[in-house]
């Protein structure tokens, strides 16, 4: 019986993924650009024990069930059906960030099960196919699977939509500076969102749009453009948060906290310190800076009101195999 372990960055978008054209294939609206946060990791370790009665998932320490152990059964009910085999798993994660930071968990979280599951059920899956697996555990997770930056095709349909790297790490020393704000646990998560955002009368026009936002963010970040990319990732966060504001029920993931740090964002870079915000679905501010910037900026977001710590993380590497034994 062997234990099969893999580890995967979580990842920030640079242009969201935000609803669902098939929600149960996790086939997106739109295409979506990302870069890995290499600070941060989930480290995933997969067995088969023999006869185990049940799948079985333990989270930092933590045995799971419930939803958050029917969705890993389920994404095991597709590995299982690839590879033929029936067996149940042992599945044990740990994560070296905090759920509370609300970086979105789930995008490193099945990238490193995708990875030590496909391995632990005999699977040798190519990059592109492990990136597929992923997106059927939580969409952004398909971009968790190449290294650097990414890029999530929408596809025509399940075999062509995944995640591939157009810049590798070292390209361009990005930084991200998590601004944690103090705030209620996020009382909609993404899979619910992903269900509403067709519900905005917005949606559409932020869809349509969503070509020529990803053309500037990819020449942003292949001719290291800062004012570019800030310009773009500032204006592709505001639209799908606008999206989310005016969904039914309407999602509102901004705190006043979050307000007032755009706005000290955006400041900042006006008096020449390259910074961008951008948020996922929670009040917490990431904020994209150079190597150059990124210490002042951690410093600066330190000493604002409603700011509780800042976690820092550069551009990260693939998702990889830690072991077979
Ligand atoms: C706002 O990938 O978390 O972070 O597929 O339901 O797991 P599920 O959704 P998820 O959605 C991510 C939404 C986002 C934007 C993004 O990461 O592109």
């Amino acid at each position: 019986m062997k234990t099969y372990s893999a580890l995967a960055h979580p990842n920030i978008a640079f242009i969201k993924y935000w609803g669902n054209r098939d929600q149960a294939l996790r086939l997106p609206v739109n295409g979506s650009i990302s870069m890995n946060l290499g600070a941060l990791e989930t480290r995933t370790s997969v067995t088969l024990p023999e006869s185990a009665p049940a799948d079985h998932l333990v989270i930092n320490d933590d045995e799971q069930s419930g939803a958050s152990l029917a969705r890993v059964s389920a994404f095991l009910d597709i590995v299982r059906q690839l590879s033929g085999q029936k067996a149940y798993a042992e599945v044990i994660s740990r994560n070296n960030f905090p759920s509370s930071a609300g970086v979105a968990s789930s995008a490193a979280a099945f990238a490193a099960l995708a990875l030590a599951a496909s391995r632990a059920f005999g699977l040798a899956l190519s990059e592109k196919d492990l990136s597929r697996l992923a997106r059927r555990g939580s969409g952004s997770a398909c971009r968790s699977i190449p290294a650097g930056f990414c890029e999530w095709l929408s596809g025509a349909g399940d075999e062509d939509s995944y995640a591939q790297s157009f810049a590798a790490p070292d390209h361009w020393e990005l930084w991200d500076c998590v601004a944690i704000v103090e705030a209620a646990p996020k009382s909609t998560g993404s899979t619910e969102g992903h269900a509403l955002a067709s519900t905005s009368p917005l949606q559409a026009a932020r869809v349509a749009d969503a070509p020529r936002r990803l053309q500037l963010c990819r020449e942003a970040v292949l001719a290291r453009d800062f004012e570019k990319l800030a310009d773009v990732i500032e204006q592709d966060s505001n639209m799908m948060h606008a999206v989310m504001q005016t969904s039914t029920p309407p999602l509102m993931y901004w705190s006043p906290a979050s307000l007032l740090l755009m706005s000290e964002v955006t400041a900042l870079r006006r008096r020449g310190l390259a910074a961008a915000y951008t948020l996922d679905a929670g009040p917490n501010v990431h904020v994209i800076c150079t190597a150059g910037s990124h210490e002042a900026v951690k410093r600066h977001l330190e000493g604002l009101p409603g700011v509780s710590w800042v976690l820092v993380s550069p551009v990260g590497g693939c998702a990889r195999l830690l072991g077979a034994n």
